[in-house]
């Protein structure tokens, strides 16, 4: 594919389509568990590595193939390994790179099943895990031991939507010879290419924009041929965690409208967001595209929008916010987001119950707070949704 060729474009032709026989124009779909040598000879010299070739579907599969050198073209790096989920893409990035007596430097708040990992089954395997508010450079800093093998990230957040310096992370990382993750699942390579300030490993729940229609759980990992080798080797060939051939052609359909589905996304929740900050049952709203935004100072420089994805907090109790998401009718009460539809949920009570109480405080996600993911309707029926929702639950 030639790199020279723009991104929108690259989103609808990267990644050599499988087939040579009969012009398909679509991907075709590979749905076989295994491939058929033609004869022993040649099924050992594949297994050697003397033979290019493929061999079982858990190793590689040509419509597998595609999309992941799409997604590779599409976050500027070598090489891309897909997986069966998000959270197989967070551990298999981990377990392939870390080992037992490494240690991690990972940020207090990230997804919450990604926090359960860190904190509930690494421990298990010997692997420690320091947590540090990532916008405090110090801690950082401060972090760093000489078994550090790691540092991990999402930016923005989910599900505060607090923004961090990639730049920053880049050259902490780099200056330590430690290898630099970012979970890059809320913006897609559309808003932002981690590896442009020195991101190593850059990985995504391709369940969410990537695929964009509510229909797959996947996930992608994208980084240097020599890095996704060895997450290859051992997170797909022998831990297992592949993606199905046909969740592969699902999100190569899908990635045929990020760029389309993202800038309707963006402009919806810019929307959302200012009628949010400007009602006054409303008392916080998180979303980068504010100019009230901590992370809005990011925009242009390290993303180039603020995706589709806001946080807020409502003037109430737990109880309020839970009748103001129960009284919504466009907005569908369901954790996910990324898909065209608008969700919303409760993180405290649902993707960030894994938290304790004194965690999730640590970690700025409020018992308050409401995640909601904006959809692709129109902005006017959602905005109404919300003054519905909020009449009532005010009165
Ligand atoms: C930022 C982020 N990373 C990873 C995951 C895990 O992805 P999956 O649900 O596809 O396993 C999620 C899921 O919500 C997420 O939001």
């Amino acid at each position: 594919m030639d790199k020279s060729l723009h991104f929108n474009t690259q989103l609808v032709h990267a990644g050599a389509n499988p087939d040579n026989e009969y012009g398909a124009l679509s991907t075709p779909l590979y749905q076989t568990s295994t491939f058929a040598f033609d004869n022993c000879e040649q099924g050992g010299r594949r297994f050697a590595g003397e033979e290019q070739g493929y061999i079982y579907t858990r190793l590689a599969n040509p419509t597998v193939t595609q999309l992941e050198q799409r997604m590779a073209a599409l976050e500027k790096m070598e090489a891309a390994a897909a997986t069966s989920t998000g959270m197989a893409a967070v551990s298999g990035v981990l377990m392939a790179m870390l080992s037992q007596g490494d240690h991690l430097i990972a940020s207090n708040a990230v997804y919450g099943c990604t926090f359960a990992l860190l904190s509930e089954q690494f421990p298990r395997y010997g692997i420690e895990v320091t947590f540090v508010d990532m916008a405090n450079h110090d801690e950082i800093e401060a972090a760093k031991r000489d078994n550090t093998k790691a540092i991990f990230l999402e930016t923005p957040v989910n599900p505060n939507l607090a923004v961090y310096d990639l730049t920053f992370i880049g050259n902490f990382a780099k200056q330590h010879a430690i290898l630099s993750i970012v979970d890059n699942t809320f913006l897609t390579p559309y808003l932002q290419q981690p590896q442009e300030f020195g991101i190593d490993i850059v990985l995504h729940s391709a369940t969410k924009y990537l695929n964009g229609h509510g229909d797959v759980v996947a996930g992608i990992i994208c980084g240097s041929e020599e890095h996704i080798t060895q997450i290859k080797h051992t997170t797909l060939k022998d831990i297992g965690g592949t993606m199905s051939p046909f969740d592969a052609w699902l999100i190569l359909r899908g990635l045929k409208t990020l760029a389309v589905r993202m800038e309707r996304h963006c402009d919806n929740a810019e929307q959302v967001a200012q009628w949010l900050e400007a009602h006054e049952g409303v008392k916080t709203v998180y979303y980068p595209g504010l100019v009230s935004h901590a992370g809005h100072r990011f925009i242009g420089s390290q993303m180039r929008g603020a995706g589709g994805v806001i946080a807020f907090e409502l003037n109430g109790d737990l109880d309020t916010a839970k009748s103001f998401a129960d009284s919504l009718k466009l907005f569908k009460v369901a954790v996910s987001l990324g898909d065209a539809e608008s969700l919303i949920q409760h993180p405290a009570s649902m993707t960030h119950s894994t938290y304790s109480p004194e965690a999730r405080n640590d970690a700025g996600i409020s018992d308050n707070l409401l995640r909601i993911s904006v959809g692709l309707e129109q902005v006017e029926d959602l905005i109404n949704d919300l003054d519905q929702a909020m009449i009532r639950t005010m009165d």
